[in-house]
């Protein structure tokens, strides 16, 4: 799949977005290992800090399915900005995809690919809760 397929997968995944309160609208898609597509929108909250980020919920749906090696993400948003990924994400990212790269489409279209660990270089992992040396 190349990564205007999953640009445009995303995009759809946007068009469900429940954002009431931000009106800020996050669609992702994630393709497996295994060239599985899960896609996500952001799912706000009245309550502010339930609000889940579309990449979290396309993560959730897959793990949740039994998927928990993944390749590549693709986030868009209403933005006519490339829409960076926030902290949260990029844990939950490291966890099934420290290997895998995230895509981006910035405001004149282009594709900014990275690898996960580029936006997350020092990544709290198990090692560091001193489980291991
Ligand atoms: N949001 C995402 O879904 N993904 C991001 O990478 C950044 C922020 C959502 C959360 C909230 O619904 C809205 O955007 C405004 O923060």
């Amino acid at each position: 799949m190349t990564n205007e397929q999953l640009i445009s997968i995303a995009m759809d995944a946007m068009k469900r977005a429940y954002c009431p309160y931000s009106e800020f609208r996050v669609g992702a898609a994630l393709i497996t290992k295994t060239g599985k597509v899960f896609t996500g929108c952001n799912i706000e909250n009245a309550s502010f800090g339930a609000t889940v980020c579309a990449e979290r919920t396309a993560i959730f749906k897959a793990v949740s399915e039994g998927f928990v090696n993944f390749q590549k993400i693709a986030i868009v948003s209403d933005s006519c900005d490339a829409t960076y990924p926030c902290g949260i994400c990029l844990q939950v990212m490291n966890e099934f995809m420290p290997d895998g790269s995230i895509v981006l489409v910035d405001k004149f279209g282009s594709v900014i690919e990275r690898r996960v660990s580029e936006f997350l270089p020092y990544a709290f992992s198990e090692v560091d809760n001193g489980k291991e040396k």
